[in-house]
């Protein structure tokens, strides 16, 4: 329906409406679990807690949840007290809340969201490891697989993309993240928001783009806690993501945990009216996070949870997740003449209208057997997911051309990840079944060549127990090839999940080292959601090859027996930078060069302890073949500030194999108002290439790309002169030049 009617259609509606039934739809309601067990002890939250810590298995999770009851709060759903529901995924489940608000005075349909971030049944890579495929023909593919999976179950609201900068591998969410580049992060935003938007058939989704805003600028790259940084840093770097997602018509905003420069997110009326709304002109509807109203409180800016509530609605926070206090309280606020009904009528329109221009009143959902079966966890889309997470693993190093494996006999798996379907699945995957997820030695046993032996030894996990060591080290000299695949569990990182050290938990390094005196050619495949800090891997030469795999979701063992075997050559590049050492973090490629950078020189900008360069840059990795960059032509060497920046370079694939190059072009404003970063990625392109063939690549730029924002926030584009690079990451490039000029 288009919007003009549906705010129409949603006033009549309010103004039929109970100040309850009005509030109901304030009010997000998430399913409670009631453990009737016989002796135990019904301690949800401890199982969860114990699951994602290693203690408890997510079968045994899943095995006691399975004999709870779940209470699906039908009667307040009936009442018109919940307007919406946050993950309830279950088919069978959803029928009923629908049923109960279809019998409700009103009968306004359900909004009913999911964490649907990396696919929902059938599992994509994670967000990180989609921007390290540096092409959004694959964001578009899951945003399209996940959209048609989704709506066919009765999922109706998305709460994706996730689009926070993330500059620190110490905070777990950097899995989640588009990575550390505001240029990229924004091309992902419209991708999935315009996808989701699409109708292939099958409807559109209400997408999100969350968390608003700078959830990954915590200090210490701790999760949920304070961010201070300056109101220009925003716009210059947590901003663009989200005016991407605005500007392309994302339907939702999620307000962030965190208090950000002394205002809890959920409550900043600055952030969430004056910035949002009326700067950025964003017409859709904000939800906090999950109980992030009532946690105003422990912040300390709220005294009891009804000056919580009334805080964050006045703030402009439109729908409480799961806290529960706009229903407890805005009763009695407005009748005490603490609040207007007004400040709830507003909110209420908002909701409303988005169930409107759904048409949500008319498509009336209903579970259906054949649809579900027909358009949900189908071949094509486990195609789909194979096809876009071989594109996104990244080669890291590759001495000898270790790999691709050929022409081998025995091939040695070892380490308990290369069997964990769900650390291979990895985090943000609870719409999906990490049981169906196809494994490492799956894979590899499914995709090696015929005559290849595969053996498998666990010898060691993310854990200290060194007992299955030995047997594996005897192995290996038997062998003449081992793939050690080591790295983190689902749990280790993803929300709530940041860790002080980046280094291999558990005695994996110990076992690593062992490995690499064993004269056999070996690749390590990590497992893993964030950088780590792997120095002895790259420079060891006792270990060959390093791919970096994270967790590629539902098809993860078929897409690395894919690029291990040589069927597809890796082209995929690093989204995010790998620091030596935790201690360095936060490390990105887009600083500024500061008065003393990095030198030999002791009074310089840098680490006594560890090497200036990160251990892998932005932007970078290998191939089983080989580039060459030559002829790079800055074809407007001035630029007037109403014009394009124009560049043509030419790519050779100099090696033997097929092959596709991210190319990347980066900017250097010399000197401005402002310190400006060294490099900024301004566009990039993945082109395939067979061997020996070139081609020229065409970048344009509008100079109005090529601005900033000052101390005073306001984006100005400034005349002077300009470093230019094209090349295969933010460390390397053939080097240009041009100016802007009034
Ligand atoms: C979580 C996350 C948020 C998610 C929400 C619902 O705490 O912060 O990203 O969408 O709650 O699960």
């Amino acid at each position: 329906m288009e919007r003009i009617k549906a705010e129409k259609k949603a006033r009549e509606l309010l103004a039929q409406m109970t100040l309850e039934e009005k509030i109901g739809q304030l009010n997000q309601a998430g399913t409670t679990m009631i453990c009737t067990l016989p002796g135990i002890e019904a301690d949800i939250d401890t199982w969860i807690t114990d699951t994602m810590e290693g203690r408890m298995s997510e079968a045994e999770l899943k095995r006691r949840l399975a004999m709870c009851e779940e209470d699906l709060k039908l009667d307040e759903t009936q009442a018109g007290e919940i307007g919406s529901f946050v993950n309830l995924d279950d088919d069978q489940k959803l029928i009923q809340v629908v049923e109960a608000a279809q019998n409700s005075r009103c009968k306004i349909p359900l909004l009913l969201g999911a964490d649907v971030i990396r696919g929902y049944r059938t599992l994509f890579p994670t967000p990180l490891a989609m921007s390290c495929g540096w092409d959004m023909d694959l964001h578009r593919a899951l945003a399209r697989t996940a959209k048609k999976e989704a709506l066919a179950s009765g999922i109706n609201w998305v709460f994706g993309p996730m689009l926070d900068i993330a500059r620190d591998a110490r905070w777990g969410r950097i899995v989640e993240s588009p990575g550390e580049d505001p240029y990229m992060a924004s091309e992902i935003a419209k991708a999935m928001v315009e996808e989701y938007h699409t109708d292939d058939g099958d409807g559109t989704l209400i997408c999100t783009a969350k968390h608003f805003l700078a959830y990954g600028a915590v200090s210490g790259g701790q999760d949920y806690n304070t961010v201070s940084i300056s109101r220009q840093q925003l716009y210059e770097t947590y901003l663009p993501p989200f005016r991407a997602a605005v500007d392309a018509g994302v339907d939702c905003v999620m307000s962030a945990f965190h208090d950000l420069n002394g205002v809890p997110c959920a409550c900043d009326k600055e952030l969430l009216t004056d910035l949002l709304r009326g700067e950025m002109g964003f017409d859709g509807f904000v939800v906090s996070d999950a109980e992030a109203v009532k946690q105003c409180v422990p912040h300390g800016i709220a005294e009891n949870e009804a000056e919580a509530a009334k805080l964050c609605l006045l703030a402009g926070n439109d729908i409480d997740m799961s806290s529960y206090d706009y229903k407890k309280y805005l009763k009695k606020l407005v009748e005490d003449g603490e609040l207007e009904e007004t400040a709830i009528d507003r909110a209420v329109e908002r909701v409303l209208e988005k169930k409107f221009e759904y048409d949500l009143f008319e498509k009336y959902y209903y579970y259906d057997e054949d649809i579900v079966r027909n358009k949900v966890f189908t071949e094509e889309h486990r195609r789909c997911s194979r096809e876009v997470a071989k594109r996104t693993i990244v080669l890291l190093k590759n001495e000898g051309a270790a790999l691709p494996i050929v022409g081998k006999k025995k091939l040695l798996i070892i380490g308990e990840l290369a069997d964990d379907k769900e650390a291979l699945t990895g985090p943000w995957a609870f719409t999906g079944d990490s049981n169906k997820t196809v494994t490492i030695v799956e894979g590899i046993r499914r995709g090696a060549p015929k005559g290849i032996e595969v053996l498998y030894q666990k010898g060691f996990g993310v854990h200290d127990n060194q007992e299955g060591f030995e047997a594996a080290l005897a192995a290996a000299r038997e062998a003449d090839f081992v793939v050690a695949v080591a790295g983190e569990t689902a749990f280790m990182s993803g929300e709530a999940s940041s860790r002080a050290s980046l280094h291999l938990a558990g005695a994996q390094e110990t076992f690593l080292r062992k490995l690499a005196k064993i004269n056999v050619p070996k690749t390590v495949l990590l497992v893993n959601g964030r950088p780590l800090s792997i120095r002895f891997l790259k420079e060891h030469p006792g270990i060959n090859a390093i791919v970096e795999t994270w967790h590629l979701g539902t098809e993860s063992g078929n897409a690395v027996a894919d690029v291990l075997f040589g069927k597809y050559n890796p082209g995929a590049k690093l989204a995010v930078t790998f620091a030596n050492e935790a201690g360095q973090e936060p490390m990105y490629y887009n600083h500024p060069n500061t008065g003393k950078p990095g030198g030999s020189f002791k009074f310089t900008s840098k680490y006594q302890d560890v090497p200036i360069e990160p251990l892998y840059p932005f932007g970078y990795g290998l191939s089983y073949t080989t580039f060459a960059y030559s002829d790079l032509e800055v074809l407007t060497p001035r630029v007037k500030k109403r014009e394009a920046l124009k560049c043509r370079v030419t790519i050779e694939n100099t090696g033997t194999y097929f092959g596709e190059e991210v190319v990347q072009l980066y900017t250097h404003d010399r000197t401005a108002s402002c310190v400006r970063p060294v490099k900024e990625l301004k566009r990039f392109a993945r082109i395939a290439l067979e061997p020996g063939e070139k081609k020229a690549v065409e970048f344009t730029v509008p100079a109005t790309e090529l601005g900033f924002y000052n101390r005073e926030c306001e984006y100005v584009l400034e005349a002077g002169g300009f470093d230019l690079y094209v090349g295969p990451s933010s460390a390397e490039g053939l080097l240009g030049e041009f100016y802007i000029v009034e």
